[in-house]
């Protein structure tokens, strides 16, 4: 591997340079991680202003030097046709899901980079896609057939806390009996009309509880999906009404909008039982996020995984719990230096967290969830 790491952006939006909503922004990570060896050497985006304004800001920003050579272009296909600085070696997919995870023409990212620039690792954001889940197994068969690192960006799986209660069941030998996520969303401060339209965002288990699914399979392993029952509160229903919202709900059909309330159970193929609880209840704009798992004699309590996150744990003859606070633990970084790092070769392919595979899997179970709970719903009705 040469001295610069050279990165491929696709997507000059909130995950790769930076929102005010969130912690997120790969590129301020990338730079932190690799400091002189970074060299951006393009960014893709169709939205050609979007992409010069975020590329503009880095040239005045100390960072500048990393991305003097960057070129802007509007697709992977304009991008492979001109003379790049320097071969990728890792492209960061940081467009919506709509744009990739198939093999549809024009929602097929993945696949135009890989036959692009056939030796480039690609980081894809979650969720995997917004399309057929089989067409996301059949780009896992292009991908895997290609031999391609991918990594997927469910960041908690990376969080230090998260590791503990890995080390921990691991090293008794635990069996986990059950997983228990808790997402209490606080609404008032989102405002984008296409989050509160289920046909643009996939709604709020496939957008948003997506991270809480994946958790949940981390440590419960494989999903029945057959098993799948959920219910909702819809927008229509007396508990379903929300008085803080900050943005006009009219325009958007009836049958689009979110359910507030998504609750949601189903049998692991191991033996155990998972639970999760999404809510878009809490005004201003702290949420309230809770993800427990079960095992004899155990209990994990891990609190606000995306801020500071707190483990709380009892064990076998222990009345009390013992609780770890882990400051400053920053899984975005986490993530993105590991997926350096295996590229670089040092370690195996284990350390990255999210498989594409994986992470399909995670996309399936959020689809089972939300077809469960419309057909409830429409029972109901
Ligand atoms: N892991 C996390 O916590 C986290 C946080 C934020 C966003 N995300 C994910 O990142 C992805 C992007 O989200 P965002 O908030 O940055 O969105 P965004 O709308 O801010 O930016 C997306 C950008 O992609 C561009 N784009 C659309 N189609 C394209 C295509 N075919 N080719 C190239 N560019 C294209 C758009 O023009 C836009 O500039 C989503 O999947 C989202 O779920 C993950």
């Amino acid at each position: 591997m040469s001295e610069t790491v050279n990165i491929l952006l696709v997507g000059a939006g909130e995950i790769n340079f930076g929102s005010v909503e969130g912690p997120w922004n790969h590129t301020l990570r990338l730079e932190q991680i690799l400091g002189p060896r970074l060299r951006v050497v393009a960014l893709i985006d169709l939205d050609a202003s979007r992409a010069t304004a975020a590329l503009d800001a880095k040239l005045a920003s100390p960072a500048a030097p990393a991305y003097a050579d960057c070129k802007v272009f509007p697709t992977v296909t304009e991008a492979a046709r001109s003379p790049l600085s320097q071969t990728p070696h890792i492209a960061i997919v940081g467009a919506p899901p709509f744009a990739r995870g198939t093999d549809i023409p024009g929602r097929d990212l993945e696949l135009q980079l890989v036959e692009a620039f056939p030796r480039c690792a690609l980081f894809v954001e979650k969720p995997v896609s917004s399309g057929p889940e089989d067409a996301a197994w059949r780009v896992a068969d292009v991908l895997e057939k290609s031999g391609t690192l991918v990594g997927v960006g469910y960041m908690l799986r990376y969080l230090k806390a998260v590791q503990v209660m890995k080390k921990i069941i691991s090293e008794n030998g635990l069996v986990v009996m059950g997983t228990n996520a808790r997402y209490v969303m606080a609404y008032e401060w989102a405002r984008k009309p296409a989050w509160w339209d289920k046909t643009r965002s996939g709604g709020p288990i496939i957008e948003q509880a997506t991270h809480f699914c994946d958790l949940s399979r981390y440590f419960g392993g494989d999903v029945h999906l057959p098993s799948v029952v959920a219910h909702t509160v819809q927008p229509n229903e007396a508990p379903g009404q929300l008085s803080a919202k900050r943005f006009d709900e009219d325009p958007i059909p009836p049958e689009n909008r979110l359910p507030r309330l998504t609750s949601a159970t189903w049998k692991y193929r191991g033996g155990a039982v998972g639970t999760l609880t999404h809510v878009i209840a809490l005004h201003g704009n702290t949420y309230d996020t809770e993800f427990e798992v079960y095992a004899d004699g155990y209990r994990f309590k891990l609190v606000d995984p995306y801020g500071t996150p707190k483990l709380c744990i009892r064990r076998p003859g222990a009345a009390e719990e013992e609780v770890h606070v882990f400051k400053e633990d920053d899984p975005f970084r986490t993530e993105l230096e590991t997926f350096v790092d295996v590229v670089e070769e040092r370690g195996s392919r284990d350390r990255v967290l999210s498989s594409y595979e994986d992470a399909i899997k995670t996309y399936e179970l959020t689809w089972a969830i939300r077809r469960a709970s419309e057909t409830a719903a429409a029972s109901y009705a």
